[in-house]
């Protein structure tokens, strides 16, 4: 019997939109999900960027004008992979016109705005998630199942780094990432947003926290067009980078567990270290997406003359979502934790199930976010707004 077609509008088809597309081709091919998604039309910032985006990824119509398309009738999913500060707008339009919504991360760039979606998502009752797409690498899942199935014990500590490199040449230009109206912070809001995604997930919600955040290269070259959004040309003139490129913070959790969590764009030689590592009463598990199909465990319930780290590969029937994938120890990457969360919302959907992390997770993570900037200023220990 056919399945019931979920017509599916892409916002943005750059890196994130290329992930996306992806991803709803790839999942029917995998997963047998309970609809059929459509990837009835993709949108840019220009008709002429979704025209090509169109022609690569197989989208079956394109628009230059995201306002339309979230108002068309015939869609059922709006997905916004567009830079941060368009979050709010596209969400609270498309949550108005009943549309579910999967928006990329951070949620928005204040607090304000990532309430505002919130509100309009929970009002308008329709299916809300961040992409904090890293819980859906089967090696994530397994940690969380360890976690839950006790094999951890009682969490003292949760150590996690999201290290890049990207920015170490001064002559880089100002790109959207850099500049606070557009992304609200730096590598804070870009990568440590992910690392508290994780440790909300695998450890509890965080009490409170302390930390520091720095620039340290604050003039750039700007970009040649002032609007480019799609290439990264620098010109003569030089502009103020107005976003953090690194950030550290202490971190307690409301369980009593301790935590550190670290940001940076200037740790050369470091690609996409996104790694964290959790020592609990039983055990310890360490994760890193530079080594995705692995997890690291050590149980302390072992024999003492066997006790000592062991690197679990996750690509196995037996891990989460890897069964689907191909035989084990034919690994899989960075694109099927987006893969995974397509199938995860579609189902959620299809089947009026909860979706996890939604927007209501995507606040929390801001609230964290704001209050780690607030620490920055003042030096104090900061709650994060309750939400
Ligand atoms: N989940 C992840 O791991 C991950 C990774 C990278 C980026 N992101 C997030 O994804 C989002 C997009 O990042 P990216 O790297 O894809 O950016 P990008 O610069 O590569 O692409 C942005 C896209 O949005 C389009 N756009 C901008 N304004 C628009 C508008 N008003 N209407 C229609 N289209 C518009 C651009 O033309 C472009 O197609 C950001 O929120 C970013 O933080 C998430």
């Amino acid at each position: 019997m056919a399945k019931k077609p979920m017509n599916i509008a892409l916002i943005g088809c750059q890196f994130m939109g290329k992930a996306h597309s992806n991803a709803y081709r790839q999942a029917p091919r995998f997963f047998d999900l309970p609809v059929d998604p459509v990837m009835k039309v993709v949108c840019g910032i220009t008709k002429e960027e979704a025209e090509g985006a169109a022609a690569k990824y197989g989208w079956q119509e394109t628009s230059g004008d995201w306002e339309e398309v979230v108002n068309r009738p015939d869609i059922d999913i709006v997905d916004i992979a567009t830079p941060n500060n368009t979050h709010a707008m596209i969400a609270i339009a498309a949550a108005k016109a009943g549309k579910h919504i999967l928006c990329e991360k951070p949620l928005s760039t204040n607090m304000r705005d990532a309430k505002a979606m919130m509100d309009a998502v929970e009002k308008a009752g329709v299916k809300n998630a961040v992409s904090f797409c890293y819980r859906r690498a089967p090696a994530a899942t397994l940690a969380k199942q360890l976690i839950e199935e006790g094999k951890i014990g009682q969490i003292y500590h949760f150590r996690g780094q999201y290290l890049q490199d990207w920015i170490v040449d001064p002559k880089f230009p100002l790109v959207w990432r850099l500049q606070k109206e557009v992304a609200g912070s730096g590598a804070h809001g870009d990568l440590a947003a992910h690392t508290i995604d994780f440790a909300r997930y695998l450890v509890g919600e965080i009490a409170d926290v302390t930390g520091v955040m720095e620039t340290f290269i604050k003039q750039r070259p700007k970009l040649a067009k002032s609007d480019d959004r799609l290439g990264g040309v620098a010109s003569e003139e030089m502009g103020e980078v107005t976003v953090d490129d690194a950030s550290m913070f202490l971190v307690r959790f409301a369980n009593g567990a301790l935590g550190t969590i670290e940001s940076s764009r200037f740790c050369l030689g470091r690609k996409n270290y996104n790694r964290w590592e959790i020592n609990g009463s039983k055990g310890s598990i360490v994760f890193n997406v530079e080594r995705m199909d692995e997890l690291e465990v050590y149980f302390h319930d072992d024999p003492p003359n066997l006790r000592g780290f062991r690197t679990i590969q996750v690509t196995d029937s037996c891990h989460p979502y890897t069964g689907n994938y191909w035989p084990a120890a034919h690994i899989i990457g960075y694109e099927h934790t987006f893969i995974n969360q397509a199938k995860d919302f579609l189902e959620a959907i299809a089947n009026d199930k909860p979706y996890s992390p939604d927007f209501r997770d995507g606040v929390r993570n801001q609230a964290v976010l704001e209050a780690v900037e607030k620490s920055s200023e003042t030096g104090a220990w900061v709650k994060p707004e309750a939400i």
